[in-house]
């Protein structure tokens, strides 16, 4: 197949603040891999902010020039892995990409067919890019809380709900029957919440500015984290007898202070969830779990679709807590 040129967005490093523009590249100039896809969707979660914008105690990204994009779904163009051919539409979201390899903020993307899933029946390529990460991660939490034996009905609590992972988690827990607390700092965005599913909106200070008390009042069964440090602290305190909380995020800050007492008084469980390095097993179940439960997709209200061109903007915007849940990028 001729080289071909196309777009991507390239982050440089010339000094010691990132620059992010949009340039033309040609096959030859993407990394090794033995699998090379046509991307046709990317999304922008929380990671993608801080690779593009250097924000964080240490930036991101490493090595320079580099194309970022955690997650992107695509069509397989050359194989040399016996697992996919060319013509396959497949996922690929986290394993280092966009951190460490080049992602999918590019029309075409060189990487190992081991961190390739194939877009699950049901499923179109865009809808899996809705999703993301951010969706990807919220479904593996509700399995987590499930597998701990958390029920429907239960009280849930989503922290940085209106955010990606937030909004896909309070649509899945909402559709599976769970009763959702929805909690943002953003009053404003009640009525996108409660359309989403959420039965009570918490504003977030009412849960990060609470008191430091090793137990409190218990008001859910279980919760999703997306925001750490002072607001997981008080999660924790705060749920019930039996319950756990699925930590992923940390918007919010990496500190954790809390005590033992939630753990030995109500028996509570801290379950960490990562999905980028999610064994593909899990994560391929997770997928064809995403589309049994929402089988229409996420609704065009928590989708904004953008370019390119867009994303500096975009991955200021996210590290500002001021983007409403999923971004799409069209390639
Ligand atoms: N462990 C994993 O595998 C995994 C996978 C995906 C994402 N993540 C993590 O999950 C978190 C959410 O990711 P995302 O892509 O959903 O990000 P996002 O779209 O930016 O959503 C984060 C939400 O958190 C709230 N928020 C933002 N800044 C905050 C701050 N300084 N303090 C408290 N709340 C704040 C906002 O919601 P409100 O305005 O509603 O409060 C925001 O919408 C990130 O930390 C990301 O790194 C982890």
């Amino acid at each position: 197949m001729p080289s071909e040129n196309f777009k991507a967005l390239v982050l440089r490093r010339p000094a010691e603040r990132i620059e992010a523009a949009v340039e033309t590249l040609t096959d030859g100039d993407l990394p090794a891999g033995d699998v090379l896809v046509r991307v046709h969707y990317s999304d922008v979660g929380y990671k993608d902010g801080l690779a593009i914008t250097g924000a964080g105690h240490r930036q991101l990204v490493q090595s320079f020039p580099f194309v970022p994009g955690v997650d992107f779904a695509g069509v397989v163009e050359l194989s040399d892995s016996v697992r996919f051919k060319p013509g396959d539409e497949v996922i690929v979201t986290g394993w280092g990409v966009g951190e460490r390899h080049w992602g999918g903020y590019a029309k075409k993307a060189r990487v190992k067919a081991e961190w390739l899933v194939p877009v699950p029946a049901g499923m179109t390529m865009r809808q899996a890019m809705t999703y993301g990460s951010a969706g990807l991660s919220a479904m593996l939490c509700v399995n987590a809380l499930e597998r701990h034996g958390v029920v429907a009905g239960s009280d849930i609590l989503v922290t940085g709900a209106t955010g990606g992972v937030g909004s896909v988690a309070v649509m899945l827990l909402h559709r599976l029957g769970y009763r959702v607390h929805g909690s943002t700092s953003r009053a404003e965005e009640e009525i996108y919440l409660r359309a989403l599913g959420a039965d009570e909106i918490v504003a977030a200070k009412d849960i990060s500015e609470l008191p430091a008390q090793p137990l409190l009042p218990e008001r859910w069964t279980g919760a999703i984290d997306n925001v750490g440090g002072a607001t997981l602290a008080n999660v924790l305190a705060s749920t019930a007898y039996g319950g756990a909380v699925a930590a992923l995020g940390l918007v919010g800050g990496t500190d954790l202070q809390t005590t033992v007492l939630p753990f030995i008084k109500r028996g509570v469980a801290l379950l960490g969830v990562d999905s980028e390095k999610c064994p593909n097993e899990t994560r391929g179940a997770a997928w064809r779990r995403l589309v049994e439960i929402l089988p229409e997709g996420l609704p065009d209200d928590v989708i904004e679709e953008i370019g390119l061109e867009a994303l500096p903007a975009r991955a200021e915007a996210i590290m500002r807590g001021k983007v409403r849940g999923r971004t799409l990028v069209a390639l």
